[in-house]
């Protein structure tokens, strides 16, 4: 029997890339798609193509011969990043997501799977730090995050709609804050984990961190690995509904900086800044339909998932501040 062939879009991305490898490693055949090649380390994928997916005819490129399709491209970021360029997010991810559908249904592709987000719950459920678990049926009457959650939101039913008419096999994945090495750390595009994890590096013990918000606001975050699993396990499954994809252990962000700073070794205190982008008040999955449907949900906690991640961050800070010193270094040393 030969090897499945799959797409994965976004494999230049945060979990594109660890979902490339993921595959690979069951031993499908992996094309992988991006606007950009992957920052850190060189993809594995059997073949990587550079194409810019809202334009239709490179959706169609990208969809040729696959049987199945990941679609994990999009323009996104953290809540800064997000809420701060709703036209553009808005009009990249409806040109990618909706086209990117058609281009797979007219290839005869098998299965779609489309990554969605916490971001399509309404606001209106989200305004307490004690919130209550949001369910996928939470999600109408609408009110999701402007822009972002809004696309994703609609791209969900564009995906209903071609199952409902066309039969087209799709899967409808609603991530929760993913967080791990290879993610965006730096640049304006980090969520929270990263950017405290760069913050903590940063320092030495004693000084204080800026931290957005008051820091008791609350969130649910999963480690990359579950993430992969649960996408694969996903898309493996006869589920066509949407399914949250997330952690249903409930943080603060105060108590995010203390479980970094614990790794770290250092004494960090917090500079509270509530001028700074802060999102929804409190966000938590329920995971009840994700194990029924599965009989699994991610179960990495976060204290454990930090370390690897707080590792390769500080690695990377590191890395960063040895080659600006060489790069100083460099007309020091012709000069002489
Ligand atoms: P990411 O930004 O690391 O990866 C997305 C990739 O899409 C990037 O490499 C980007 O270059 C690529 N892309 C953007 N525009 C493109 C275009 N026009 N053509 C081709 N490629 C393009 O983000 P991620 O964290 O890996 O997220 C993957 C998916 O999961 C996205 O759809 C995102 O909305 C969704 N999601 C992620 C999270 C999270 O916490 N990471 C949460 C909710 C939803
Ligand atoms: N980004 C960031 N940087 N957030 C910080 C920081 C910081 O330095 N310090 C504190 N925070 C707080 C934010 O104010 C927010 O209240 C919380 O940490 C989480 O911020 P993010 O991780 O940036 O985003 P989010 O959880 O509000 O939304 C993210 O997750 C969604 C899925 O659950 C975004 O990445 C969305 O794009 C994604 O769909």
């Amino acid at each position: 029997m030969s090897k499945k062939s799959v797409l994965v879009t976004g494999a230049g991305g945060f979990i594109g890339f660890h979902l490339v490898n993921y595959l690979k490693d069951r031993g499908y055949w992996v094309r992988g798609v991006d606007i950009k090649d992957p920052e850190y380390q060189a993809s594995s994928a059997d073949e990587f193509r550079l194409l810019d997916l809202r334009e239709m005819d490179d959706c169609r490129e990208a969809v040729q011969g696959m049987d199945e399709v990941y679609n994990l491209a999009a323009d996104m970021g953290g809540i800064g990043y997000i809420s701060g360029a709703h036209a553009s997010i808005t009009f990249n991810n409806t040109m990618i997501s909706a086209q990117m559908l058609k281009a797979a249904y007219d290839a005869k592709v098998q299965r779609f799977l489309f990554s969605s987000s916490a971001c399509v719950y309404p606001q209106y459920l989200q305004d307490v730090p004690t919130v209550v678990p949001l369910k996928e049926d939470d999600a109408f009457p609408a009110d999701p995050e402007p822009g972002y959650g809004l696309e994703k939101l609609y791209t969900e039913k564009l995906c209903e709609y071609f199952t409902q008419d066309y039969g087209f096999q799709t899967r409808l994945v609603r991530f929760h804050n993913v967080y791990g090495p290879l993610g965006t750390w730096d640049g304006g595009k980090e969520k929270a984990p990263a950017a405290i994890c760069r913050k903590v590096a940063m320092a030495k013990s004693g000084d204080a961190i800026e931290v957005w918000g008051d820091g008791k606001q609350t969130r649910s975050f999963m480690y990359i690995d579950d993430c992969v699993e649960g996408i694969y396990r996903i898309m493996r499954s006869d589920y066509s509904g949407p399914l949250n994809l997330g952690t249903d252990e409930l943080v603060d962000v105060s108590g995010l900086v203390d479980i970094i700073a614990g790794i770290s070794g250092k004494t960090i205190h917090k500079r509270f800044n509530t001028n700074r982008p802060q999102g929804v008040r409190g966000r938590n999955s329920d995971n009840n339909r994700l194990r029924e449907v599965l009989g699994w949900e991610p179960s990495i906690h976060l204290s454990q998932g930090l370390i690897p991640t707080y590792a390769w961050i500080s690695g990377e800070v590191k890395a960063r501040a040895e080659r600006e010193a060489g790069i100083e270094h460099i007309p020091t040393i012709a000069a002489q």
